[in-house]
């Protein structure tokens, strides 16, 4: 097989067969296919596609390029849960001990925030001591031991996708949906779920900007869950505004406690109960989504869900007092707040511009290696459709820095529009695609 031969049938709008695919991924992962054939052939997915089946090859050849999580130890069907990433989207923080106190197991690899979307793994480190890096036999006797642990991704995991990834990146081939798809399953199946649910953010704060972009992006990885016998389950969920009030890493894992806890902000409680119960349906232990949010709000109300949050910091080396007592969590030296100028309605709160804030006052990353200032981050007191008077807070600043503030401001000016009246509500979930 030449790679060259690859090139040119994908150029011409072919179909390559399975063994192709395989010779490239395990090709490139090796070296012996080099960054100048592997960017033409991109180029060509990008102009032609790839079939579903072309599409599936590539998850599996890349999930094989390297370590693969062996979950079948644990018990149970093993529900992933996966975002594309936004503002303020605290949701695994929330999600994954709720469906570990309700009895799936979750045993989940997440990452750091990049540019203006955060992290799961950086808000962890919110919590003093806990460590996002475990042996493999660490992590997964506490699943056994507790039903929950989220930690950092293996560096040996998907070698394939994290070499492809970075020449998409640098050639103007990332937006081509079977090479974002298959990126993302690829990581999933590697992880070990049996099944996966996906939250796809559309929207101003998030990848994809418009519904019909999302769409097709879920339909892709939906069907090549199916194509390779993992149940899949996508939720097309809004990231215009941000998700809750909170933007920053230990501002964000206070909301989340406080959502455990059946207090948490109307959106995000409704965007977890729906992933959730879905979750728990996917997982066999209930019928339907009625009766699977039922259960989850139970073990919110019982303050069950908290607990399991508080078990996992403990088993992680935090110190579980950290959930209970918020206040011992990082705190910014200065609370500032912004004021609204005018009466009226908020009819958009741009996303992107609150998660810029957020980077610039320290609380995410614009390199892999940049430190982070935990502490940092933005508080919104109005959300899209709400009344506001003018001299009223529409958002308080935490930042440590003074000159940070002032930059953050900047970035910030225009975020909030607030008109003399709304057209409609902008709805929370968009869609829920199934095979
Ligand atoms: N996230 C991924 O993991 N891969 C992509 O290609 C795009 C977003």
């Amino acid at each position: 097989m030449r790679m060259v031969d690859m090139i040119a049938k994908k150029r011409d709008g072919g179909e390559l067969t399975t063994e192709e695919i395989q010779f490239l991924v395990t090709g490139y992962t090796d070296g012996s296919i080099p960054d100048y054939q592997m960017s033409a052939w991109a180029m060509a997915v990008f102009f032609r596609g790839m079939t579903a089946r072309e599409t599936g090859d590539l998850t599996l050849a890349m999930a094989g390029s390297g370590e693969q999580l062996d979950l079948s130890s644990l018990q149970g069907i093993k529900v992933d849960k996966h975002s594309t990433g936004g503002v303020g989207d605290k949701t695994t923080l929330v999600v994954a001990p709720l469906v570990a106190a309700a009895g799936i197991p979750v045993a989940k690899m997440s990452g750091r925030g990049l540019g203006y979307s955060g992290g799961t793994i950086d808000k962890l480190e919110s919590f003093a001591g806990f460590e996002v890096e475990r042996t493999r036999e660490q992590f997964l006797q506490q699943v056994r031991d507790i039903g929950v642990s989220v930690i950092g991704q293996s560096g040996n995991l998907t070698p394939a996708d994290k070499k492809l990834y970075a020449l998409r990146d640098v050639t103007a081939t990332v937006e081509a949906v079977p090479l974002i798809a298959s990126s993302i399953m690829s990581k999933k199946i590697a992880a070990g779920a049996d099944a996966i649910l996906l939250d796809v953010k559309v929207g101003k704060g998030a990848f994809m900007k418009s519904i019909e972009e999302a769409e097709t992006l879920a339909n892709a990885m939906v069907a090549i869950g199916s194509q390779v016998g993992r149940k899949t389950v996508a939720v097309i969920s809004d990231m215009n505004q941000p998700l809750g009030f909170a933007v920053g890493n230990a501002l964000e894992v206070k909301e989340a406690v406080e959502t455990l806890a059946g207090r948490g902000p109307r959106d995000l409680t409704e965007l977890v109960l729906s992933i959730g119960s879905r979750m728990l349906v996917m997982g066999g232990l209930v019928g339907d989504v009625e009766e699977g949010r039922k259960k989850l709000e139970d073990l919110m109300a019982s303050g069950k869900a908290v607990d399991k949050l508080a078990e996992m910091v403990e088993a992680q080396g935090g110190n579980k007092q950290d959930v209970y007592d918020l206040s011992r969590l990082p705190q910014a030296k200065i609370i500032h707040t912004v004021t609204a100028e005018q009466d009226g309605f908020v009819s958009a709160i741009d996303a992107e511009a609150i998660g810029h804030a957020s980077v610039v006052l320290g609380a995410g990353r614009l390199t892999k290696e940049m430190p982070i200032d935990l502490a940092v981050g933005l508080v919104l007191h109005k959300k899209r459709g709400d009344q506001v008077k003018a001299g009223e807070v529409l958002v308080t600043i935490h930042a440590n820095e003074d000159q940070l503030l002032k930059n953050a401001l900047k970035e910030m000016e225009g975020a909030f529009q607030i008109s003399t009246a709304i057209d409609g509500e902008q709805p929370l979930i968009y869609k829920i695609i199934e095979a």
